[in-house]
């Protein structure tokens, strides 16, 4: 399989990588240090991506800024963020790569636990996330040629914990490599319409 990884310099995005390149072709893609130059915010840049790399067997997305903060004091601008960089950001790359994607192909997304166990200053990340799995599943009754979608919602990582255990008090992290291994379900399986759970 051609197989396109965005955010793949990431946390997530490597330990998709390491999983996938093994017996598939993998292109990385990010703003900067990987394989294709691409900003997920951009549209002129999502499209170039695409013709930069023709057909393709999946599209997966380990990317995705969202808004941490106080809701109390939460500008609509920061609020933008979130919409412009994690939801708009997602949908833009399926809506403008599904004539890229081959017969059979499929698009995996990121949400993220938050959607469904709150934390404080998540309100606007927790919107996104909702936002995405709804997306999915609505959209894989209507994909062309049996293309498939697929979200992964991870809990908070354990390799990201340093970062964020002050949000996430009382969390259980889980290891990356789960999570990875969602998105390998997701490529690989037969599912469509899902959103993996890594909590
Ligand atoms: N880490 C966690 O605990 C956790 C838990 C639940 C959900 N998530 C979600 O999972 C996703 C990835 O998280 P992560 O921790 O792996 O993030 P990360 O380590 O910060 O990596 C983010 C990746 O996305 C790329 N990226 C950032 N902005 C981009 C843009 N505008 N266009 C294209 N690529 C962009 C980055 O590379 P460049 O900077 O070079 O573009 C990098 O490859 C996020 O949506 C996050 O909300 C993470």
């Amino acid at each position: 399989m051609k197989i396109v990884v965005v955010g793949a310099t990431g946390t997530i995005g490597k330990a998709i990588v390491a999983k996938l390149e093994q017996e598939h072709t993998v292109i990385t893609a990010s703003r900067k240090g990987a394989d294709i130059a691409v900003d997920m915010t951009s549209i002129a840049s999502i499209q170039a991506m695409y013709e930069q790399v023709g057909k393709i067997d999946a599209l997966v997305i380990a990317a995705g800024a969202a808004y941490f903060g106080p809701l109390t004091g939460m500008t609509p601008e920061d609020n933008e963020q979130s919409i412009d960089g994690k939801l708009k950001g997602q949908m833009n790359l399926v809506l403008l790569g599904m004539e890229h994607v081959n017969d059979g192909g499929s698009f995996t997304l990121v949400t993220g636990i938050m959607m469904d166990d709150p934390i404080r200053q998540g309100a606007s990340a927790a919107m996104v996330n909702g936002g995405i799995r709804a997306f999915v599943k609505s959209a894989a009754i209507e994909l062309p040629r049996a293309i498939r979608i697929n979200s992964v919602s991870p809990n908070v990582l354990q390799e990201s914990w340093d970062k964020y255990a002050d949000f996430f008090v009382g969390f259980n992290p889980v290891p990356v490599e789960r999570v990875a291994q969602a998105f390998v379900k997701s490529v690989l399986g037969g599912q469509t319409g899902q959103n993996y759970e890594v909590y």
